[in-house]
């Protein structure tokens, strides 16, 4: 009877002096950084792999030492640095992706990234405590082309990107940057440039820097107000454009003008109260119009006319009382409508008439009292279809008829609306449907919709 209880004890008490030992190995005691990876490529704070080496989420205060100098991507995710000095990375002289995100970094001694300058091609410091960068800290990247600054406290790059001659892509969302130096980007090949949620008033203090060449810009969440006129025309190459919730309550006659190679364009949550052509004008390469959250009473007769790529329309959460019969006419790319949270009590009977590649329609939350019955023939591609939140007492016979069978409606106003999959439909309709494979809006969808018909309800709610 004593064995097994004896043996208990002492297996706790192993547990516990293992538990320690590997305690003290992933939180080193000060001074003493935790090696990454031994002589047979092993460690317990660290995943070692060829060329890559993983410490993540591992609670180290400082960059662990013994990584192989063959190392091409180093990832420190989630860890608790507070500076990288000039010996974090010495000695490293092949890696090419540096990832320290989500750490406490406050600061970062220049010549850092010394030992990295022909090869280091990204580097991530978002979600760190940076509020000022040295003037030097990036010296001599020539190959860097994707900078990750989100989620800091930076409010000047004053002279930190010069000499990056590679750099394409950089993220300030999330920052205090209410301006740019003139020459900040100048003779930077930047493609993309994200400003998100950084306070910034006057868009003139941006687009003073902005190279022509720019393909993304994304000014979410800023202070903007309304805009003047044409000021996007010498960016000809700008296929995304990003100005939600931006106390936009109209927008100027020809605001976009030049702009013929846009593809995505968000207008969310602003106080816009119409959609007029004469502000728009054509761009033949849209396939993304996001005007959810406005004010919006009125579209134009036609407004969409122009733009026959669109893939994606949403207008969710607008004071749409009435869609002018033809308003969606010739759009025959459309996969994705949303009008949810609208007024639309009724519905013109040919108003979809047209969407032949429609997968998703939402109508939820319109207080609809009636459907004409023939409203959805011929869209034989619908996947799903929101019905939630009406007043529809009564759904016609043959009103689904000549949509697919798998389709899922959902019409019970008393039910919670399905589950949506935030950002689902990339992994999931993309994987599905071949049709998504080489179409430029993988590259627009950006993780941002929303919605897929949930299995069990596509079988349960067959019509
Ligand atoms: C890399 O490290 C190995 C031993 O760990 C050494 O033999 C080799 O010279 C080093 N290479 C460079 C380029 O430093
Ligand atoms: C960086 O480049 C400058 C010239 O622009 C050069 O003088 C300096 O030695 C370089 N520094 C390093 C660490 O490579
Ligand atoms: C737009 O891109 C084309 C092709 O890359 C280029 O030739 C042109 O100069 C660019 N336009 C501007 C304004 O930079
Ligand atoms: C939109 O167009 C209508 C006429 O079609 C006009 O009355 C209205 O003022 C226009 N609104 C804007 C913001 O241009
Ligand atoms: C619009 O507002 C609704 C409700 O607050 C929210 O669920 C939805 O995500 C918003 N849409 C956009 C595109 O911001």
């Amino acid at each position: 009877m004593q064995g097994p209880k004896a043996f208990a004890t002492f297996f706790k008490a192993a547990i516990a002096v293992c538990a320690l030992l590997l305690m003290t190995h992933l939180i080193p005691v000060h001074g003493t950084p935790a090696v990454a990876c031994n002589s047979a490529g092993e460690s317990l704070a660290c995943q070692c792999l060829t060329h890559q080496v993983t410490c993540s989420y591992e609670g180290l205060t400082e960059v662990p030492t013994g990584i192989p100098n063959d190392t091409n991507t180093l990832t420190l995710w989630g860890n608790k640095f507070t500076s990288i000095t000039k010996a974090s990375f010495a000695g490293l002289s092949q890696v090419s992706n540096i990832l320290l995100s989500g750490n406490k970094i406050s600061s970062i001694e220049v010549g850092s990234f010394d030992w990295q300058s022909d090869t280091l091609e990204q580097l991530a410091l978002n979600n760190n405590e940076l509020e000022t960068l040295e003037v030097g800290v990036f010296r001599n990247l020539t190959k860097l082309k994707y900078l990750h600054l989100e989620g800091n406290m930076i409010s000047s790059l004053s002279g930190l990107l010069r000499g990056l001659s590679s750099l394409e892509s950089i993220d300030l969302n999330n920052n205090r940057i209410s301006a740019l130096p003139a020459d900040v980007f100048r003779g930077l090949p930047l493609r993309k440039l994200r400003l998100a949620r950084n306070g910034i008033l006057d868009i003139d203090n941006i687009l003073a820097a902005l190279p022509a060449n720019v393909r993304t810009l994304d000014l979410n969440g800023n202070g903007l107000g309304n805009l003047r006129a044409a000021m996007f025309s010498g960016f000809s190459n700008l296929t995304q454009l990003k100005l939600e919730a931006n106390g936009m309550d109209s927008l100027p006659e020809n605001l976009f003008l030049g702009l013929d190679k846009l593809t995505l364009l968000h207008l969310d949550n602003n106080m816009l109260v119409e959609l007029n052509r004469s502000s728009f004008g054509d761009h033949p390469k849209l396939q993304m119009l996001t005007v959810a959250n406005n004010s919006i009473v009125r579209i134009e007769p036609g407004f969409f006319s122009t733009f026959r790529e669109l893939v994606d329309i949403n207008l969710q959460g607008n004071d749409l009382t009435y869609l002018p019969p033809g308003t969606f006419d010739n759009l025959d790319s459309i996969e994705f409508l949303n009008l949810d949270g609208n007024r639309l009590d009724t519905l013109d009977r040919n108003v979809f008439r047209g969407l032949q590649n429609v997968w998703y329609i939402y109508l939820g939350e319109n207080g609809m009292k009636s459907l004409p019955s023939t409203i959805f023939h011929g869209l034989q591609m619908l996947r799903y279809l929101d019905l939630n939140d009406n007043e529809l007492s009564v759904i016609e016979d043959g009103t689904f008829d000549g949509t697919p069978k798998t389709a899922c409606p959902n019409h019970d106003r008393h039910q919670a609306s399905p589950e949506r999959v935030t950002g689902g439909l990339q992994g999931t309709v993309e994987a599905e449907d071949p049709r998504f494979e080489d179409r430029a809006v993988r590259d627009v969808v950006d993780g941002e919709r929303v919605g897929v018909c949930p299995v069990d309800q596509r079988t349960a709610l067959q019509f």
